[in-house]
């Protein structure tokens, strides 16, 4: 049963048997309306623990996966190189290896380690798209920061930004950096300043503000003052759920839709002030779970949480989301590594196939509080090329799995006729593909331990009523559409 409602964004829900949900009649809009957000051409960005980037430029994953990405949206992958090590590391103008440190256990990150001018040739050669390198401030050594930025500079043709300190907000009261007389986002602030007017000469006007985890970044960008005009981008760093210290993580809770607006929504303030300063504003550290991911981080589930977050992300003025790998061989999180490319990575290459080549401005298409998610995007001309569903209803394998179909009527649509569909389906969202859970993308594509994309992926025909196209997406999945 259908009820086709002419106005947009007129949602109404029919309960057909306990099971399946009719969603009737969303309006695609034939044209982009004024409100659609700007999609970047890397929306979907990487972001490689600092100690840890010379080892995942000897990973064949890095390349493939970013490869991969790279190829859906035609053009590359913007990476972030940082985190908390950066804070921990020396620059080293005489050092023969990109890194150098000692670890009790190959699963532990460094607590201090020194670098040398082929780390930053190393992020010339292997990255392709813009370079971001998070240098040390918490180790109060503005000389050897200095000395670091301008390897980069002179080294890396593909240097984007300089991040000077990790998570400021963290620093201990017995940081360096931090002076006798406290720590609060107001001296952070004014430390921020000084480094930038120091350092800008040197550079150029290239710095990644705030970097921060708890802190707004809102309010650090009156306190910059002049030094605002050194600075290129603003970062939040995001994680909305902890791992650390064992906490409690909760996969239904990460993956719900209306969840995940609430949550991206809380950052709109802060871009919107970045956008009026005439800077760039980007989620610049991201991930499920703080402390390298909880065991929600490797799931199904996970990668469908990516789809919407990015998604969402772009419609509160994140301009990008850039995804943290962290220590190779211990990163609940990661998207790939030395044997898997877990389930996470096809939420990212799921989302980027959506967006597309020539993806350009996004809208979403329900209001946001219900459990079934749906957008479209448009193309530079303003003209829908494809939808999106997001059925967020949560599916853990046991009882069985319902479904929702939803019905679009406008833009874009054929009045008669058959459209194509891809989709993102597993076995439940807990599946994980490291324990042999077979996660899909278009029937039979995937990919094996070196990101490489196998299998088949293939589109299913989607029929077209009387204008009103019809789809069915069960709890637990997504769908594209092509129109
Ligand atoms: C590398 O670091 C270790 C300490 O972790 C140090 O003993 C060694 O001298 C360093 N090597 C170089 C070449 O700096
Ligand atoms: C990288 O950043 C530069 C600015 O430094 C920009 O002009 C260029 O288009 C960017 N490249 C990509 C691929 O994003
Ligand atoms: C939002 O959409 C849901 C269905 O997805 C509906 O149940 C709810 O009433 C709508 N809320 C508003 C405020 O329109
Ligand atoms: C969820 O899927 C995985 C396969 O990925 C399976 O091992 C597990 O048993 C399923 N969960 C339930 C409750 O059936």
């Amino acid at each position: 049963m259908h009820i086709h409602s002419q106005k947009p964004f007129d949602v109404l829900i029919f309960t057909v048997t306990s099971l399946v949900t009719c969603i009737s009649a969303i309006t695609v809009p034939t044209t982009a309306p004024p409100t659609a957000s700007t999609i970047d051409s890397s929306q979907v960005a990487v972001s490689l623990e600092f100690f840890a980037f010379p080892g995942y430029t000897e990973l064949v994953s890095t390349g493939t996966c970013l490869a991969n990405l790279q190829a859906l949206r035609g053009a590359p992958v913007a990476v972030r190189i940082g985190g908390t090590t950066q804070d921990r590391a020396t620059y080293d103008p005489s050092l023969a290896t990109p890194v150098n440190y000692t670890v009790a256990s190959s699963t532990d990150a460094p607590t201090s380690l020194t670098f040398g001018p082929s780390f930053f040739t190393l992020a010339a050669s292997d990255l392709k798209g813009n370079v971001t390198i998070g240098l040390n401030r918490q180790l109060n050594n503005q000389m050897n920061t200095l000395s670091a930025a301008l390897q980069a500079k002179n080294s890396m043709p593909n240097l984007y930004a300089i991040e000077l300190g990790n998570e400021p907000d963290l620093y201990a009261s017995t940081s360096p950096i931090v002076p006798s007389s406290g720590w609060s986002q107001t001296s952070d602030a004014a430390s921020e300043k000084s480094w930038f007017t120091a350092i800008a000469p040197s550079v150029g006007n290239i710095f990644q503000a705030a970097v921060y985890l708890s802190w707004r970044t809102v309010a650090t960008i009156p306190l910059l003052g002049t030094s605002i005009s050194n600075v290129r981008s603003v970062s939040e760093h995001s994680y909305p759920q902890s791992a650390c210290g064992g906490a409690t993580t909760d996969l239904q809770t990460l993956m719900s839709h209306s969840g995940i607006v609430s949550y991206t929504a809380g950052f709109k303030t802060d871009a919107d002030s970045a956008l009026a300063a005439g800077l760039r504003y980007f989620l610049g550290e991201t991930n499920s779970a703080t402390c390298g991911g909880g065991g929600i981080s490797p799931t199904f589930g996970a990668a469908l949480w990516i789809v919407d977050y990015v998604l969402q992300g772009a419609l509160n003025g994140i301009e990008r989301s850039y995804f943290h790998q962290g220590t190779i061989g211990d990163c609940q999180y990661c998207w790939w590594g030395r044997f898997t490319t877990g389930a996470p990575f096809y939420g990212a290459y799921f989302v980027s196939l959506f967006l597309g080549t020539d993806g350009a401005k996004l809208e979403m298409l329900d209001n946001g509080t219900g459990a079934v998610a749906s957008y479209v995007i448009f193309d530079s001309a303003g003209t829908p090329v494809r939808l999106l569903v997001y059925n967020s209803n949560y599916y853990d394998g046991t009882g069985t799995r319902s479904s929702t179909s939803v019905s679009f009527t406008g833009g874009g649509i054929p009045s008669n006729g058959v459209a194509t569909a891809s989709r993102l389906t597993g076995p439940n969202a807990t599946s994980r593909v490291d324990e042999d859970g077979i996660v899909t993308i278009g029937g039979g594509g995937t990919f094996d331990g070196n990101c490489n994309a196998v299998g088949t992926q293939t589109r299913e025909n989607v029929v077209v009523n009387g204008g009103v196209l019809t789809v069915s997406v069960q709890a637990s999945e997504a769908l594209i559409i092509y129109l």
